[in-house]
């Protein structure tokens, strides 16, 4: 018998990692086979208006063309739960880069060819694609992501605003960011005997069957959706995107299996965007820096056919204790693609807002910015007044100051050199939610002793399957080597998405509750297991339905060293270090990696990812990853990810919360205060290039 303490922990080594780094791991755009059909799309060239014509006689003359769909000859959908996957419907172009047109072919580049010969013409009706704090479209949506009320007012934040000795009044923009996952999106669809499968490149396969069934008008056990290795997504792959549509549409029109994977530069326009905000806090404090109050306003965009808001306002309302508060989200309808969910959506863009703030309190009090923080802790969250289940920020502060070397900082801006570099330290908090979601799975014991544990899990590379066999190996009391896991189909027992660092506890609670009826099952049973074993099914949904008391967050604090070149104004990243509570670590060699991954993330939007659009032509300016730029392995010399050893019991049978995405929550804002440290220039747009941090530089 295992330990479970020893088991749940264990640094287990990611257990498809050899498939993958040996390359027999298949991605969804290689389930394919020599009667496939490939897809190229034609993506919309002009920002908003409608087809007036679309030829296609040159595309089909293409050798080894096969189809071209348009709105004119596609066949007809029903009407999608979301609005993105309604394509080559009817003749309206939302958006640049909305596709007009699929070409299928014997070959990829066939297609590709082809794509290039259809012509479409269009009317153009002006388009509206820049948003600005004044834009005459802004509203205040009933809510904004995650079901958070767009308006949050405790107490009058304004008159204590005025009121306090010391005021910070700042705006910071952050331009849209775009999720560049390694892997992009792909679809392979095939039909066989009426039963549609498709290999899709998605963080949750039963919801991209369940949009497909829908869309297509089908029943949903006529249709298989496997996502068995994903290379990543970050928020993404989060929803059903348009490729599985087509795919599926095609190749029931063509009775081929298509394959369509979209091109990187395509990617922009068609998987979503963090949508741009302008964001304006105002904090209020007394000479101590206590916090009287907090005001974070959040401008934003969505699409015209969508209204999705990035909740920025939102962590706002958990960080600090404050009698006033307002926390607002406006948001206008732009002619632009629809945004959507990227890694910490809200906690992401609005902690790179307040953290920053709260620097420059700190530095307006010369007050120490941990002491600062650690003087405005709430004893309940603040806004809702709900006691925190647990909130051991205050530790992630003070120990990571301890082992990061800050508590020895010369606070003076600009004070340290070396040769032509100017060094500095920052520091800012991170928060992301504790979420939930129904899920189920089943747990299985064969006769020679060993499990099996199924569930509709969705590994985008976190290690989600490794994870998942120490769970129910610590229930089981064996070795996770002992259990296999089988996930990634939705033919398997209904999991939730992998989305909202939600995953392990969500997938985690029903393999746990499974594994625990098994032992029950077998303790029960004498003699010899029949030969299929003996199987239970569980299912969280009384558990899920059941609303906590308690305020559930992870916490974190992040600390940043950067040199910033005086002469270039190039920013390098010498060092970074986050110290998180996040319940506890169940794997921590996984675990380590998607802290690690998050804060490179971070490291990107602070210092080279912005995406600009292009007034004239409605664009994203920066659609490839020549233009866009995300961190290599260069960037990040030194980055180190540590945790406290947090118990909360009032999480889920584990004791987890979620780590996939408070990584990047807070490490946008501690390299900006590391930068205004290093030189003494406070800027406020990021990403934090050479050009901006010029004009400050001796
Ligand atoms: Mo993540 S943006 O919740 O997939």
């Amino acid at each position: 018998m295992s330990d479970s303490t020893r088991v749940l922990g264990a640094p287990v080594v990611r257990r498809e990692g050899r498939d993958k780094v040996t390359g027999t791991a298949r991605y969804a755009a290689e389930h394919t086979s020599a009667d496939c059909l490939y897809g190229w799309i034609v993506p919309a060239t002009v920002p908003t208006g409608r087809v007036t014509a679309i030829r296609t006689a040159d595309a089909l003359a293409v050798p080894g063309v096969h189809t071209v769909l348009t709105h004119d000859n596609a066949p007809r959908l029903k009407e999608p739960d979301d609005p993105i996957l309604a394509v080559l419907q009817d003749d309206r172009v939302p958006h640049r880069g909305w596709p007009v047109a699929l070409v299928l072919a014997e070959s990829l580049e066939a297609a590709r060819a082809g794509a290039s010969a259809v012509h479409a013409e269009y009317t153009t009706t002006g388009h509206d694609v820049v948003l600005t704090g004044d834009h005459p479209g802004l509203y205040i949506p009933e809510e904004a992501n995650g079901g958070h009320p767009g308006l949050r007012e405790r107490g009058d934040a304004m008159r204590a605003f005025e009121a306090a000795p010391v005021r910070i009044d700042a705006t910071y923009t952050l331009h849209g960011l775009h999720n560049h996952p390694m892997e992009p999106h792909a679809s392979t669809a095939r039909w066989s005997d009426g039963h549609l499968t498709v290999h899709d490149s998605s963080q949750g396969s039963t919801a991209v069957r369940n949009s497909l069934a829908t869309a297509l008008g089908l029943d949903r056990n006529r249709i298989t959706v496997v996502s068995e290795h994903v290379g990543g997504g970050f928020g993404s792959k989060g929803t059903p995107r348009p490729q599985s549509v087509l795919a599926a549409m095609a190749a029931r029109h063509t009775g081929r299996p298509v394959q369509l994977a979209l091109p990187r530069r395509y990617m922009a326009a068609i998987v979503g965007h963090r949508a741009p905000t302008l964001q304006r806090v105002r904090l209020g404090a007394d000479r101590d820096g206590v916090l009287s109050s907090v005001s974070h306003e959040i401008v934003t965009q969505t699409s015209r056919i969508k209204e999705f808001v990035e909740q920025a306002a939102v962590p706002a309302r958990v960080m600090y204790a404050s009698p006033h508060s307002r926390t607002e989200h406006r948001v206008a309808a732009l002619d632009v693609p629809s945004p959507s969910w990227m890694r910490a959506p809200g906690e992401a863009s609005g902690m790179y807002a307040l953290e920053s703030a709260m620097d420059e309190l700190a530095c307006a009090l010369g007050i120490d910015p941990v002491e600062l923080r650690l003087r405005n802790e709430p004893q309940a969250e603040p806004d809702s007044g709900r006691p925190f289940s647990s909130r051991n920020l205050a530790a992630c502060l003070t120990q990571g100051a301890a082992r990061f070397g800050w508590n020895d900082r010369d606070p003076r801006p600009a004070a340290r050199e070396e040769g032509p570099w100017l060094l500095g330290t920052g520091v800012a908090s991170a928060t992301y939610p504790v979420l939930v979601s129904r899920s189920a799975a089943s747990a299985q014991a064969a006769p020679d002793g060993s499990y099996r544990v199924r569930v509709n899990t969705t590994d985008i590379g976190t290690g989600a399957r490794t994870v998942l066999a120490q769970i129910a190996a610590s229930v089981l009391g064996t070795d996770p080597e002992n259990v296999q896991v089988d996930v990634g189909s939705s033919d398997l027992p209904t999991a939730s998405v992998a989305g909202g660092s939600s995953g392990t506890a969500s997938w985690g609670s029903a393999v746990h509750k499974a594994a625990t009826a098994l032992v029950r099952r077998l303790a029960e049973h004498t003699g010899p297991l029949p030969p299929d074993g003996l199987t239970v099914t569980a299912d969280t949904g009384d558990e899920t339905a059941q609303e906590s008391p308690y305020a559930r967050h992870a916490f974190g604090a992040h600390f940043a060293e950067v040199a910033v070149d005086s002469l270039t104004g190039e920013v390098r990243v010498r060092r970074l270090l986050g110290m998180y509570a996040a319940g506890r670590i169940l794997n921590s060699r996984t675990a380590r990696s998607q802290f690690i991954g998050g804060m490179v993330m971070g490291l990107g939007m602070a210092l080279t990812e912005g995406s600009t659009m292009d007034p004239a032509f409605g664009d994203f300016t920066e659609s490839d990853l020549a233009s866009y730029h995300v961190p290599s392995c260069a960037d990040v010399p030194d980055i180190q990810a540590h945790w406290i050893d947090e118990d909360d019991p009032h999480l889920n049978p584990m004791g987890s919360k979620g780590i996939g995405e408070i990584g990047i929550v807070g490490t946008a804002a501690a390299l900006g205060n590391a930068v205004r440290h290093a030189t003494g220039a406070r800027l406020r747009t990021l990403p934090l290039t050479p050009d901006k941090l010029l004009p400050y530089l001796p």
